[in-house]
């Protein structure tokens, strides 16, 4: 069985996927609407993903997310899925969605092979929900987690993201859900892509926000997550059924673990979502390109990243953002 080993001994068994820059909504920390978009031509096709994931499977990659903009925004992300289910080597798919269309989608996902879904989510008030989504609904959001749970998608995790000022108040809320509802929950420390002094000031670090929860609901214990191939530390509080899980991007440098890299909608492998490099894979492959040299140009990728990523004072993020990258 092949492995991809990077210069830093790492083992790379897990691509992000991101299949369009598009999204249905406009978070405050994203932006996205604010760029032109790729056109149908720049995008990679299913069958173009396939080939990519099945040199990269050849080399040892086994776990795929799927990612976007907002992946539940391109037509048929269920036949993606049945694509890329029947690949050797290929044991782990999920999907990172806002949700809103999830509940829509669910049963054909499913029936193509998605094991678990992660769903973001930064707010219960419905006000402020809108607000932070530039107009999403929130009753959308929770019909599609719980039709997730439903459905039996396992784990389904909830991705939240404190910003100071506008839902830190309600980082005990979440917290809470996963001793009342089962649910997995994870904070992410917001990532300043927008790169000006005032979105700096907003970031949350994750060692405040597991005081504010353990002095709010007492003290929790550390457990390993059933499935998960991310960054995210996960901790339970005593007797509940959920996690609570912390992905500190910011103050918490978590490269030395890395197992990952990316292939963006416009087909090109970012070795490092903290850094600017990337290597295109569509042109060699719209060129005709044979497994072979496309699992060469996936070596080379993985070969170019950088044992971590420059400290966060001095990150400089110029080509691309989060949403032209999936997360
Ligand atoms: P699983 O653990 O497999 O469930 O997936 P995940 O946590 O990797 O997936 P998800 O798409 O939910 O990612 C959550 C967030 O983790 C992303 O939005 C990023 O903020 C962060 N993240 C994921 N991968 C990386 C990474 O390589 N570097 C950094 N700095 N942050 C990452
Ligand atoms: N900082 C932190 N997390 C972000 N996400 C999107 N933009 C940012 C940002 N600037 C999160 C979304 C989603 C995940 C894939 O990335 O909330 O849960
Ligand atoms: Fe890996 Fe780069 Fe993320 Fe670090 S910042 S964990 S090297 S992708």
């Amino acid at each position: 069985m092949s492995s991809l080993i990077d210069t830093y001994h790492r083992n790379i068994n897990y691509m992000r996927i991101s299949i369009t820059d598009r999204c249905n909504m406009r978070c405050i920390y994203c932006n996205s609407h604010l760029a032109p978009h790729l056109t149908h031509d720049e995008i990679l096709r299913y069958k173009e993903i396939q080939k990519i994931v099945k040199a990269a499977a050849g080399l040892g990659v086994k776990n795929i997310r799927i990612t976007g903009g907002e992946p539940l925004v391109r037509p048929d992300v269920g036949a993606l899925i049945e694509l890329l289910y029947l690949i050797d080597g290929i044991n782990d798919i999920s999907l990172t969605t806002n949700g809103i269309f999830l509940a829509k989608y669910l049963d054909e996902l499913k029936e193509a092979g998605l094991k678990r879904v992660n769903i973001s989510l930064d707010s219960f008030n419905a006000d402020k929900f809108k607000y932070i989504t530039g107009g999403g609904n929130l009753e959308d959001v929770l019909r599609g987690i719980e039709a997730a749970i439903e459905a039996g998608l396992d784990p389904v995790k909830i991705n939240m993201v404190p910003i100071k000022g506008i839902n830190d108040d309600e980082i005990v809320d979440f917290a809470r859900k996963s001793i009342t509802d089962g649910w997995n929950v994870r904070y992410i420390e917001y990532m300043p892509f927008a790169d000006s002094a005032d979105d700096k000031k907003k970031m949350i670090g994750i060692d405040e926000i597991r005081d504010i929860v353990t002095n709010a609901l007492g003290p929790m214990e550390t457990c390993g997550i059933t499935t998960g191939n991310g960054p995210a530390k996960y901790y339970k509080f005593k007797n509940s059924k959920g996690t609570v899980g912390f992905i500190g991007a910011m103050t918490h440098n978590f490269c030395a673990e890395c197992n990952r890299f990316r292939l963006t909608a416009d087909g090109r492998l970012m070795p490092c979502l903290m850094r600017d490099d990337e290597i295109d894979i569509k042109g060699p492959l719209r060129a005709g390109a044979s497994i072979e040299e496309l699992e060469e140009i996936i070596k080379k990728a993985v070969l170019l990243k950088g044992e971590k990523h420059p400290d966060s004072d001095k990150l400089d993020l110029k080509k691309r953002q989060m949403w032209q990258i999936g997360g």
